[in-house]
């Protein structure tokens, strides 16, 4: 399908989070665009007024509650750079009739790459014994106190079997020799979809997921029925020395909860790419703690990946603003 724009009237559009100079030029070229970072205080004040005429936004990492849609009347389209929807008040834009689009698939290789790298990254202590170079500590062989725990052969428990889910298990069990198993609210044909992994991945319950890997990796959406899921009770399923990895939402962990199984439970280690508050507030205990590989929320920031994302979500909003359909439209009736 490509975009009819012979006969647009160009459009009020705002851009409320850096865009790379291509997408911004294609913007330009056929609308109005202010561009202007809320989270910046100096430009507040020049989203607000660029709200009262906007009729596409485009962004990312900002929450748009009732409240901002209510200063944004002519609002037709949101175009967000991500494929998380967790940001929007899905029930207030419904009811306003405002389309929503975001960016999945083309973060789904990437964000997979990340959440193995972490499991690399926790087991074998990475971070912890590269910083033990760098700061001229290592003056001898280490030694057991310090040695790390394979990867391979271990069982990868994953809750959320979507892409992103399912292009961690092809990494863990075709390239890692690790059983799978996996939970997921809707049943995955893996004969079907994913013959390559058959035999290989199992569906289960969700304890028996907890119960029985010996690395847990949430890959699930923060929507209010995953929001605070994994607390004292699932640490407390999971197996002594297991190993809790998240790359999916920190609003999915109750965080008390996995600092108490960390201190005081037996898990092994943690490695976190996201956290209930963002950036990680200094005076965190996860920031710091001896276990825990911590990451900025980087689970698609390559120079590809992010491209692409921001190149989607461009040509979604285009598409909106032409009366055509984007090509990656959030589908409201996933939240009734
Ligand atoms: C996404 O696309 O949802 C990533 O987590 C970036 O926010």
């Amino acid at each position: 399908m490509s975009l009819n724009t012979a006969d647009v009237a160009r459009k009020k559009v705002l851009v409320f989070r850096e865009l790379p100079p291509d997408q911004l030029a294609r913007l330009r070229s056929r609308h109005e665009v202010t561009v202007a970072n809320p989270r910046v205080p100096a430009q507040l004040p020049i989203f607000h007024a660029a709200l009262a005429d906007a009729e596409g936004l485009i962004g990312s990492s900002y929450p748009v509650d009732a409240a901002l849609l209510a200063r944004a009347p002519h609002l037709k389209v949101i175009s967000s750079v991500s494929v998380g929807v967790d940001n929007y008040d899905l029930k207030a834009l419904a009811a306003r009739g405002v389309m929503l689009c975001h960016t999945p698939g083309v973060l789904t290789e990437t964000t997979a790459d990340t959440v193995f790298a972490l499991i690399m990254a926790s087991s074998r202590r990475l971070v912890e014994l590269a910083n033990l170079v760098r700061e001229g500590r290592w003056t001898r062989n280490i030694g057991e106190e310090l040695f790390g725990w394979d990867v391979h052969g271990k069982t990868l428990g994953i809750l959320g079997f979507g892409r992103i889910g399912q292009a961690l298990a092809r990494r863990a069990a075709l390239g890692f020799g690790m059983p799978v198993l996996y939970h997921n609210l809707q049943v995955v044909d893996v004969a079907k979809d994913l013959p390559a992994l058959l035999g290989k991945v199992s569906a289960a319950s969700f304890d028996e997921v907890l119960q029985r890997a010996d690395i847990v990796a949430v890959v699930l959406p923060l929507s209010p029925q995953t929001r605070g899921l994994i607390g004292a009770r699932e640490f407390a399923l999971m197996k002594p020395g297991a190993i809790f990895i998240n790359g999916a939402r920190g609003a999915i962990v109750q965080e008390q909860a996995l600092l108490q199984a960390l201190d005081h439970g037996t898990l092994r280690a943690a490695g976190l790419d996201v956290f209930a508050t963002e950036p990680l507030p200094l005076d965190s205990p996860l920031r710091t703690h001896p276990k825990v590989t911590a990451l900025p929320h980087i689970g698609s920031a390559t120079l590809e990946t992010r491209h692409a994302m921001a190149e989607l979500a461009t040509s979604n909003l285009l598409y909106a603003l032409a009366g055509q359909r984007p090509p990656a439209v959030f589908d409201f009736s996933a939240i009734s």
